[in-house]
């Protein structure tokens, strides 16, 4: 029999992804999510791709009564992928309680309504922010390597919410959970069918690198500012470990197949990433040669509380999941493009 997951956040750009995949694996999915930063119309997308339409609730996870009756509703579910979070890290810090409430208590309502209605595992969307800027000699960064205080009230959530798991499940609750530590998630699902897209939808000026490239090569920005040139790097831009997103939707499958049907750790942590760095130069670059398309920038001072390098050391999500990111650059940089031409051709920006 199919197994039901609940997918938190699940019309968002990691969890519509997550949901695609999912569906293809061959479980139900019900999705909540309270709209606040994601479109109904995702659902057409994931109905689209996968001839599948998910069941959804619009829920806000704060509220616990609305929580409950989605079990309520759906007694069948086994397992709980939890994106639902607000994850700008500049909002985090002018809306800090905004930012613990939505983040913590949804969390919370969570954790103590699994057992309640036998839901057995839980992965949690965690960050390799939680690292901060490893040593040098830590790179690339491991599951052991020691955490450091968090620069945002954002960052601060992701390092709470892991240890509300732990300290929930040492208390004895009949719950698992796997934790996932995401790099930086970039790219879009790519279909032969150019309706049939999904993508990341940035509200307003977007503040990753990705959208912001591809904002400014369709012409909605003007110029992109590669914020600085002076690290210790070999081009002197920042390093991450860009992985994509629907590389990264499929480590969820491995570990909810894991989590609910193995016999395993109560509590078990991954690194989700490609293993190597690229610098925000050779983004940029690897954009234009992929695409064909200039894309206006300069150089511009650091951004405050930027990390100069991290990149991760995922053979453990390789090994035991049995994963592995392995799409090209190129692709997925060529991916986040057709979903910007899609925007466009959609007339949504
Ligand atoms: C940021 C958060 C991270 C969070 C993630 C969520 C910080 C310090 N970290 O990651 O905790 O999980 O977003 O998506 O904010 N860049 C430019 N120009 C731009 C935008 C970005 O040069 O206009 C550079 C940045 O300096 C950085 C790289 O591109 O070196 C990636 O930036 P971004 O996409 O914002 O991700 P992170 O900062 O790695």
């Amino acid at each position: 029999m199919k197994q039901t997951i609940l997918v938190t956040g699940g019309t968002g750009f990691i969890g519509s992804h997550t949901s695609v995949e999912l569906i293809e694996a061959g479980y139900n999915v019900v999705i909540v999510d309270n709209l606040s930063n994601s479109k109904i119309e995702v659902l057409d997308g994931i109905e689209k791709i996968t001839g599948t339409r998910p069941a959804f609730e619009q829920v806000d996870l704060r509220d616990f009564e609305a929580t409950k009756n989605v079990f309520l509703k759906y007694p069948d579910i086994e397992g709980i992928i939890h994106f639902a979070a607000s994850k700008a890290v500049g909002e985090s810090v002018q809306e800090p309680l905004m930012y613990y409430r939505n983040n913590v208590v949804s969390l919370l309502n969570l954790l103590e309504l699994m057992p309640q209605y036998n839901v057995k595992g839980l992965i949690f969307s965690s960050s390799c922010t939680v690292y901060g800027q490893p040593n040098p000699e830590n790179l690339p960064v491991t599951e052991e390597a020691p955490h450091q205080k968090a620069t945002s009230p954002y960052g601060n959530t992701k390092e709470i919410n892991e240890q509300i798991i732990l300290d929930y499940i040492h208390s004895g609750a009949n719950i698992k959970s796997i934790v996932l530590r995401y790099f930086n998630p970039i790219g879009a699902h790519s279909s032969a069918h150019p309706s049939a897209l999904i993508g990341e939808l940035p509200n307003g000026v977007p503040n990753n690198l990705i959208p912001y490239v591809t904002q400014t090569a369709m012409g909605i920005r003007k110029e992109l500012t590669i914020f600085g040139n002076d690290y210790n790097t070999p081009d002197g831009t920042c390093i991450r470990d860009y992985i994509y997103v629907v590389d990264l939707a499929k480590a969820h499958v491995a570990a909810m197949a894991r989590v609910l049907d193995q016999d395993t750790d109560k509590i078990e942590y991954f690194n989700i990433g490609t293993g190597h760095g690229n610098s925000t130069l050779e983004i940029v670059e690897t954009f234009e040669h992929a695409t064909k398309v200039k894309v206006n920038w300069k150089y511009g001072p650091r951004r405050e509380g930027d990390i100069e390098k991290i990149w991760g050391d995922c053979s453990k999500a390789n090994s035991i999941l049995g994963w592995k990111a392995d799409t090209p650059l190129s692709d997925v940089l060529l991916s986040a493009w057709k979903w910007q031409e899609k925007l466009r051709a959609d007339g949504v920006m």
